[in-house]
C-alpha cells in the first residue's frame, strides 16, 4: 500500500483534468491504496515572496497558511497526481505558486547542481487544453506544461511515471476511453 497525493489544481470540478484525476483517485483506492485530496482551488496560499529562505531552511517562512500542510503532505507521499491544464503553455497559476513555496523543500541550492530533497517519489501527471493535436504539441501548449511541470519534479528528485493529456476539449468534452486506459494503466502501476 502507497501513500498517494491527489492535487487538483484546475477550478473546473467537472473539467476534464478534475474528471481525470477523480477517476485515478478511485482506481488507487481500489487498489488499496491510501489517498488524499488536496483542491488548491479552496486553499489559502500566499504567493512565494522570493526571499529565498527556504534554500537555507527547506521550508518556507510563511507558517500560517494551507501551504504548510500541503508541503506536508507532499514529503509524506509516495506518489502524486497532478491535475493541471493548459493555461497559457504553462500550468494555472495556483499551480506555479505551488512549486513556487515548495522551492527549498523540494531541493537544495549547491555551487553546482541542486540537490533533490524530495528522492524516493513519483509522479503522475493529467492535463487538458483547447488546442487540438499536433498543433497543441508543435505550437508549445503542452509541451511548455510538460516541461514546467517537469523541471519542478526533476529537480526535486521525483520520477515521472506518466502523463494523460486531453486536448481539443472545446470540441472534445468528455475523457476519452484511451485516456481512461492510459490511467488504469498508470494506476496499476503505483
Ligand atoms: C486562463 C486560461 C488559459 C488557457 N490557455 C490555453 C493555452 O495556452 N492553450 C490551450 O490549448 N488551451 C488553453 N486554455 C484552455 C484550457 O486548457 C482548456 O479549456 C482545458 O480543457 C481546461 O481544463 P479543465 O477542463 O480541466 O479545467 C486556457 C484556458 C484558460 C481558462
Amino acid at each position: 500500500m502507497k501513500k498517494v497525493l491527489a492535487i487538483q489544481g484546475s477550478f473546473r470540478e467537472n473539467g476534464l483534468t478534475t474528471t481525470m484525476l477523480k477517476n485515478a483517485v478511485r482506481e488507487a483506492e481500489a487498489a488499496g491504496h491510501e489517498v488524499e485530496y488536496i483542491n488548491l482551488h479552496k486553499c489559502n496560499i500566499n504567493y512565494c515572496k522570493g526571499c529565498r529562505k527556504c534554500f537555507e531552511t527547506a521550508k518556507c517562512i510563511f507558517e500560517n497558511d494551507d501551504m504548510v500542510r500541503i508541503a506536508e503532505s507532499i514529503k509524506q507521499a509516495d506518489v502524486i497526481l497532478l491535475a493541471a491544464p493548459v493555461y497559457w503553455a504553462n500550468v494555472p497559476a495556483v499551480v506555479k505558486n505551488v512549486f513556487d513555496r515548495m522551492s527549498g523543500t523540494s531541493m537544495e541550492e549547491t555551487n553546482t547542481f541542486p540537490k533533490p530533497r524530495l528522492s524516493g517519489k513519483r509522479y503522475m501527471l493529467f492535463t487538458a487544453c483547447n488546442t487540438p493535436m499536433p498543433f497543441a504539441k508543435l505550437c508549445g501548449q503542452t509541451t511548455g506544461l510538460r516541461k514546467a511541470v517537469k523541471e519542478y519534479f526533476k529537480t526535486s528528485g521525483v520520477k515521472h511515471m506518466g502523463t494523460v493529456i486531453c486536448a481539443n476539449t472545446s470540441k472534445n468534452k468528455e475523457v476519452s476511453e484511451k485516456a481512461y486506459s492510459k490511467i488504469r494503466k498508470l494506476v496499476s502501476r503505483i
